[in-house]
């Protein structure tokens, strides 16, 4: 599927579950942000910023001192940021652009940020290439890929559960997280495109859900929303109650649920 229909038919969901998956997600910014180091007074440009991981999160730590711009491919990404960052007080600057041509001056970023977007672009080298062109001379791209599908259980449970009911179409939408997974070949792109790897971190993490709530439900919706949008609400309705049994049977004697995450960080520099 065109990764801008997707993203597109994606974006409610994105946005519906914005704030509740903020907390999850900041398990990841945090790491994610440290890497990146941006200083007050700094540039930071966020790339595939879809409703504004990292970006809402750079612009709180500036506070105002310094600018984040928060650009997208998909325009319901970035209006849904607008109207999310709009409670903030020093809001990222939103921007739709495709990170393969950047509409941004050379050497105009200290940062990049780019979390879970690269895997999604067809053409990685022009992405990497564009990443460099618009940061100064010693300025660093910091990207979040996916780690392996086995060490993301709750995309890996859905993905089965999905395909085992619909076939291809759920690996079609999975297969992309994963395509940096073993992050050699990421390492390798950035070093054909000039722009070497300087450090590296394999992020994991033990999350736990309570067995009694549909924690998968937002995954679900945000991960799969082409395929999900187009069943019936009793087709949906099965589909959840297959969901929910797949899980209640790895639920533990607290009744809870543990997930793994696993997640690679790299930064670059120019
Ligand atoms: C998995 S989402 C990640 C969004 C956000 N960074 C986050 O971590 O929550 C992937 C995003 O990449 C965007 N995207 C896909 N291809 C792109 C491209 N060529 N240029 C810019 N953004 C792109 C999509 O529109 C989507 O918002």
């Amino acid at each position: 599927m065109d990764e801008a229909r997707r993203w597109t038919e994606s974006a409610d969901a994105w946005q519906h579950w914005a704030e509740g998956m903020a907390s999850p997600a900041d398990r990841i910014n945090g790491p994610l942000l440290d890497l990146a180091g941006a200083t007050p007074g700094q540039a930071v440009l966020d790339l595939a910023a879809g409703v504004g991981e990292p970006s809402i999160s750079q612009a709180d730590r500036l506070r105002g001192n310094g600018l984040v711009v928060a650009s997208d491919l998909v325009p319901a990404m970035v209006n849904g940021l607008s109207r999310r960052a709009g409670a903030h007080p020093s809001p990222p600057l939103p921007v739709a652009a495709d990170m393969q041509a950047l509409p941004f001056a050379s050497g105009s970023f200290d940062i990049v940020l780019c979390r879970f977007g690269l895997m999604f672009v067809p053409d990685t080298q022009a992405a990497l290439r564009e990443m460099r062109r618009v940061l100064r001379p010693g300025g660093a791209a910091v990207l979040a890929v996916w780690g392996p599908r086995l060490a993301n259980s709750l995309f890996d449970r859905l993905g089965r559960r999905l395909t085992t009911d619909y076939g291809p179409a759920a690996e079609r939408l999975l297969a992309p997280l994963f395509r940096f997974a073993e992050p050699t070949d990421l390492v390798a792109q950035a070093e054909l495109s000039g722009f070497p790897l300087v450090s590296s971190q394999n992020l994991v993490l033990a999350l736990s859900a309570r067995a009694d709530h549909a924690f998968w439900q937002p995954t679900l919706e945000m991960a799969f929303s082409p395929l999900v949008a187009s069943l019936t609400p009793a087709q949906r309705a099965g589909l959840e109650d297959r969901i929910a049994a797949d899980f209640a049977a790895e639920t533990d004697a607290q009744d809870r649920i543990a997930l793994a995450m696993s997640v690679h960080l790299l930064r670059l520099e120019t």
